[in-house]
């Protein structure tokens, strides 16, 4: 017979007893995500003292009551209030005791899996005895602490290597890459896969089947791999490669990844114990680093943007229409789609448009493989998606979103046919990479509902949206942009109308400055080196390259006035590139050359690039010189932009350079960088390196107050 009783309510778990198997249903009250906190501490620490001299008990699940997330990690909020290593050290020291527990428990405890599994919510389902997951796309498992730039603190770099073996664990913890069902259950990471709807039922089925018999595993590890993880001789040299392609990927710059190194090796060099006290130190110092900080605020900053603060406004959009099937018409077509909004895809031709919807499917696809989408969403998305070349059905759409060539004239004529085509109240929003919104908008019959949308690419990747309003955009225009970003997946940061917005703006001195060292007898590798050293994911000569000579060229010329405000003679470079026939990587002639696709061959340098440069006789430059020109005239333009007020916010002048433009996020971004320097020694580096690098005066007036951009 089937007994179902309820205990009393707990804070976070509930009991719920059936023929021998306890269900603790996790619930984080007031939450939408279930969180590790210490409540859930308090909360498992009284539900094991319950259930483990309970008599009816034989096996328990643990299951969460919240739609598609089991636990999705520490509650990152709270990271701030811990202000010593000690404390960090002892709230490690306490989770570790709980699972400890749990893992020796003497009544198997399965954990159902559907949903966020992610950081300390796997760490707990790592210390179950049995782990079933649903198949469903939304259950990921992950463990991104790296990320934040913390390690696992729960004992995941010691269960982890011991359940799935010492690389696969370790490719786990040192990039947070997400692990989907599939992938779980081959690596073993999981023992069963099933149906979210028979999850429950599975999970009660195994806590009775364990009882008495605990589970057999066999690693599922290739031979290769098992011989290289047998004896402590081989695994050194994993360590070691570990390390190396770690210092080789982040110059040093985050000292995360060597410290989860360091603990898996404890842990199996030196048994468990050893491993668990490494972990708990290593985890108590690094929550309180400068690196862990930065990142923690750029999440927290992140997440303030994903919430429009004028969502009241905002009105519906259902169906857009995308002018340009090209690289980033495309992109913004897969987005919208792929988060349940329709997209009329217009282009010149059939045949570009063809190509646009090509290349959407085959991200999605790619997807498909990879098991992180079903065919049946990937076909469902695809459907949401109409190719045209004429404006039929345009008269429906809610908003239009151009991505043509960048070409003012092109787009105001664009403008005019979509005003033409449209109903009354559609918005019409730019893409465009530097034109001012205003330009743009000058001969607009309906000016209010002009916006910037400015992407970045590749779009589907790139997290951030920068929205450009000029002063006759309307607000509810603005929060309605607002809102497909968000819908789109996208951070959004709002910025004012002028050449480059913000994004473009303090680009392009930092490219300038680059050719300049070129001009004055620099190497391309030498200075793409050593801005990826000072922590940029590309060098910037390898990023012209990468978007196009084509682009930068134009992007020079909208610019070029204000460079010559700044007392800079903007780069021609670019231009007699472009009219040479370099466009950069699209037609591998560029400053580098990057050979056939196929071959593994690495990119090299374009020797003829010289020519344009003073010829082949080329000096060394010290990579501070590099470094501290390169980054500090771009932090002292986006000062600049704080004071014009193109910018609202340090915080939104963070977030849109570190992710749109990959400033270093260990340094938090321009303005987090200013106050972690210190604006007296910024002030005294600008004045040294020239007239181009005159401060700008809110850097001096913040200096003279003694004020920091943050608090
Ligand atoms: N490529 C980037 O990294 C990037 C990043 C941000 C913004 N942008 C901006 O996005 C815009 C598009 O760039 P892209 O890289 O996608 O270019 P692209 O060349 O890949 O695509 C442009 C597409 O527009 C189409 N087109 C031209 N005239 C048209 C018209 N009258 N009606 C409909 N379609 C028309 C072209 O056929 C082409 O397919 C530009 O303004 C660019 O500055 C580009």
């Amino acid at each position: 017979m089937t007994k179902v009783t309820m205990e009393a309510a707990m804070p976070y778990g509930q009991i719920e007893k059936e023929n021998g198997v306890a269900v603790v249903w996790l619930d984080q009250p007031g939450k939408k995500v279930n969180t590790i906190s210490i409540d859930l501490v308090d909360t498992f620490t009284a539900i094991l003292d319950s259930l483990e001299n309970d008599e009816t008990v034989k096996g328990i699940v643990l299951i969460s009551r919240k739609p598609d997330n089991f636990i999705a990690g520490a509650d990152i909020d709270k990271f701030k209030d811990i202000v010593s290593s000690n404390e960090a050290e002892e709230l490690s020291r306490q989770g570790h005791a709980l699972l400890n527990r749990m893992a020796a428990f003497p009544k198997p405890i399965v954990a159902a899996l559907h949903g966020a599994t992610l950081g300390g919510g796997l760490e707990v389902a790592l210390a179950c005895h049995y782990r079933i997951a649903s198949d469903d796309p939304k259950t990921i498992l992950a463990l991104p602490e790296v990320k934040l730039g913390i390690l696992p603190g729960g004992g995941g770099t010691q269960r982890l290597p011991r359940l799935v073996g010492l690389q696969t664990a370790l490719d786990m913890m040192l990039t947070g890459k997400n692990v989907y069902p599939r992938q779980a259950k081959k690596m073993g990471l999981v023992d069963d896969l099933i149906h979210p709807y028979g999850l429950l039922q599975a999970a009660k089925k195994a806590a009775l089947e364990l009882v008495g018999h605990p589970p057999e595993r066999k690693k599922r590890q290739s031979f290769v791999a098992k011989l290289l993880e047998s004896n402590p001789l081989s695994r050194s040299i994993v360590y070691k490669k570990a390390a190396e392609l770690v210092q080789k990927r982040t110059w040093g710059n985050y000292p995360a990844p060597f410290k989860i190194i360091e603990c898996v090796k404890a842990g199996l060099e030196k048994g468990p114990e050893a491993g668990m006290e490494a972990e708990i130190k290593n985890f108590g110092e690094l929550m309180v680093s400068p690196q862990s900080r930065e990142l923690v605020q750029i999440f927290l900053s992140m997440t303030a943007l994903k919430k429009n603060p004028m969502k009241e406004q905002a009105r519906p959009v259902r169906k857009i229409g995308v002018l340009g099937a090209g690289l980033m018409g495309s992109g913004v077509a897969h987005v919208s789609a792929t988060n349940g909004i329709s997209v009329l895809l217009k282009d010149i031709t059939y045949e570009a448009v063809g190509q646009g919807e090509k290349a959407i499917w085959r991200d999605l696809d790619g997807k498909v493989k990879k098991k992180a989408l079903s065919p049946f969403e990937r076909d469902i998305t695809l459907s949401r998606i109409s190719g045209t070349v004429d404006y039929r059905g345009f008269e429906k759409a809610d908003l239009i979103i151009e991505a043509v060539f960048e070409d003012l004239e092109l787009k105001k004529r664009i403008l005019a046919e979509t005003e033409a085509n449209t109903k009354e109240e559609a918005i019409f929003a730019s893409n465009t990479s530097s034109l001012p919104i205003g330009s743009i908008a000058a001969a607009a019959k309906r000016p209010d509902k002009v916006i910037g949308m400015h992407y970045f690419s590749p779009v589907p990747k790139m997290p951030l949206l920068e929205i450009i309003v000029t002063e006759k955009t309307a607000d509810w225009v603005r929060a309605t942009a607002f809102d497909v970003g968000i819908r789109q997946g996208k951070t959004v940061i709002v910025v004012n109308d002028g050449p480059g917005f913000y994004t473009t703006r303090i680009l392009a001195p930092l490219l300038n400055e680059a050719l300049e060292i070129l001009n004055e007898g620099g190497d391309v590798e030498e200075i793409d080196r050593a801005m990826r050293q000072f922590g940029y994911p590309v060098g910037p000569i390898a990023l012209i390259d990468e978007v196009g000579i084509d682009v930068g060229a134009h992007v020079s010329k909208v610019l070029g006035p204000l460079f010559t405000a700044r007392r800079a003679t903007p780069n021609t470079a670019m231009e007699r590139l472009f009219a040479a026939g370099y466009k950069g990587r699209k037609n591998n002639r560029g400053f580098y050359l990057y050979g056939d696709p196929s071959s593994k061959k690495k990119k090299e340098v374009n020797k003829e690039i010289y020519t344009f440069f003073g010829g082949p006789n080329r000096r060394k430059f010290d990579p501070p010189e590099i470094q501290n020109r390169l980054s500090l005239i771009m932090v002292n333009e986006a000062a600049l932009c704080l004071q014009e007020g193109i910018l609202q916010s340090p915080r939104d002048g963070d977030i849109g350079a570190v992710f749109g433009l990959g400033f270093p996020p260990f340094l938090g971004g321009p303005f987090r960088y200013l106050d972690s320097l210190g604006l007296p020694k910024v002030l005294a580096l600008l004045e040294k390196m020239g007239p181009r690098f005159t401060p700008a005066q809110i850097l001096r007036d913040r200096e003279a107050k003694n004020q920091r951009f943050y608090a």
